[in-house]
């Protein structure tokens, strides 16, 4: 329904989200990338285990928190892509002094 018209599809880059190679549209966030790869869950909360996929998509609910190039603890959404970048779902809390 709301598909882009193909002659206007703006360019793509290349990034790994957990380990595999996905496009994502130029100037899109990382969050975007997460959702796109189709993962069940980009994140767990560290409490209860709770799956979460980014929601709000302008740095409000931090569900989106993931792994980026080896940082954890990343806003997804409010990161923009680049060639390359590696994003990885977090898994459970950030541990203290380790990316
Ligand atoms: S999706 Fe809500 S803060 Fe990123």
């Amino acid at each position: 329904m709301f598909a882009t018209r193909p002659e206007i599809r703006p360019a793509t880059v290349e990034v790994l989200v957990d380990g595999q190679p996905c496009r994502v549209p130029e100037g899109a966030s990382a969050a975007a990338a997460l959702l796109l790869a189709g993962l069940p869950a980009s994140r767990e909360t560290p409490v209860s285990g709770a799956p979460r996929l980014p929601y709000c998509m302008m740095g409000v609910c931090f569900d989106c928190l993931a792994k980026i190039d080896g940082v954890a603890n990343r806003q997804a959404c409010m990161v923009t892509v680049r060639p390359g970048m590696r994003i990885a779902p977090q898994r459970g809390a950030r541990m203290a002094g380790v990316a």
